[in-house]
């Protein structure tokens, strides 16, 4: 590898840094001492893993209003920690926060890089921001942004992750030189508002040393994997009610919907009838309600939905659903379809045209246990 010393070739992004920082609630004033409160840069980082600095804010912030530090967190109950977390997506990071916060809790904080790593939700790029941003340690701190700016100012032009491990001894010196906490932001900062996917170089502090910019490369590197192509399915999203209760799936305690409270749903039949053809009402069945429908993206896949809502005259046993109080609806942790149709419930129908309901409600009254998932 025949990379130029890190410590001269980045010292004039510290400099741009210390002009150009933004505040941020998790962010000390001053970065060249550790963190005063190493557990806010804890959070702040599985927050960031998935999401944007925009978003995170407020999250942030009621999140250490509520959750101030580690032994309270480590008590918190499910419902209220998903319920912190609802809306930010990948509630698994809520969880392994809960659990690293246990730890911390019980044992002190680790003493080292290899140390945060056993903490839960903590991988190598989350265990060097923190080492990093709260301890001063000059571990290198790569996610995206880190490996699209040091991609394009060294001129990598293969996936820049293979160098993930020499990228990391590269930045060593300049860490210890130029401060951790200090050039690890840094490094994000440039990322998040200059070097972005579409760069504004006219702005960048190392425009003049850029080697992507040097070979009018900064298109193409750095290079894009590809993506598989994402799976699609129909669904009916149900809120279903009756004497006054919504009938709900209670959290799973494990996989992607862990923690949080969700409608059940049925897959959307086709061809479809609708309600003129097929105009017999299921017994119970006092009103409906619909809405247009929306595509939920997921990482890997999308759903496009059908909400409806259903007014059922008596409450009728639904194995593994449970029947919730109108008040605590409000209070529980959904994800963000989910709470699209709690919040519809709301407002009133935008029908476009009768949904094929008879059909679905037939399916729903003599609903074989697990059918409605
Ligand atoms: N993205 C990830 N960590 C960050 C941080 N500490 N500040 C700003 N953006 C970030």
């Amino acid at each position: 590898m025949n990379w130029p010393e890190s410590a001269s070739l980045l010292a004039p992004l510290a400099a741009w840094f210390d002009r150009n920082r933004r505040t941020l609630p998790w962010r000390a004033e001053d970065l060249s001492k550790p963190h005063p409160d190493p557990y806010a840069v804890l959070v702040s980082e599985l927050m960031l893993q998935q999401t944007q600095v925009a978003t995170v804010i407020p999250y942030f912030q009621r999140w250490m209003e509520g959750f101030p530090d580690a032994a309270t967190l480590a008590r918190a109950d499910a419902d209220a920690l998903h319920k912190a977390w609802e809306g930010l997506g990948y509630y698994r990071r809520a969880r392994h926060l809960q659990a690293a916060a246990q730890k911390i809790a019980e044992h002190g904080w680790p003493a080292d890089l290899e140390g945060l790593l056993t903490l839960p939700g903590l991988g190598p790029y989350t265990a060097a921001a923190v080492a990093s941003i709260a301890f001063q340690q000059p571990e290198a701190a790569l996610d995206g942004n880190a490996f699209r700016v040091l991609a394009r100012v060294l001129g990598l032009e293969d996936d820049p992750t293979r160098h993930a491990k020499s990228l990391r001894h590269w930045l060593k010196p300049a860490l210890e030189t130029l401060g951790p906490s200090r050039l690890t932001q840094a490094v994000m900062e440039l990322g998040a508002l200059v070097c972005t996917p579409s760069p504004r170089c006219e702005q960048c502090p190392l425009a003049a040393c850029c080697e992507a910019r040097r070979m009018d490369a900064t298109e193409r590197i750095p290079l894009k994997k590809d993506r598989a192509p994402q799976k699609e399915s129909e669904i009916w999203l149900l809120a279903i009610r009756a004497q006054g209760r919504w009938l709900l799936r209670p959290p799973a305690s494990k996989g992607l919907l862990a923690g949080l409270w969700s409608w059940p749903v049925l897959p959307l039949e086709k061809p479809v009838a609708n309600l003129a053809a097929e105009p017999q009402q299921p017994f119970g069945l006092e009103s409906w309600r619909s809405w247009p429908g929306w595509t939920q993206v997921y990482s890997h896949r999308k759903e496009r939905i059908q909400p409806l809502a259903l007014e059922w005259s008596e409450a009728f046993p639904v194995a593994q659903l449970r029947w919730v109080e109108e008040e605590t609806l409000r209070t529980l942790p959904m994800g963000k379809r989910d709470q699209r149709l709690r919040e519809l419930l709301d407002t009133s129908s935008q029908g476009l045209e009768a949904p094929p309901i008879a059909r679905l409600l037939r399916r729903l009254s003599s609903m074989e246990a697990g059918e409605l998932v």
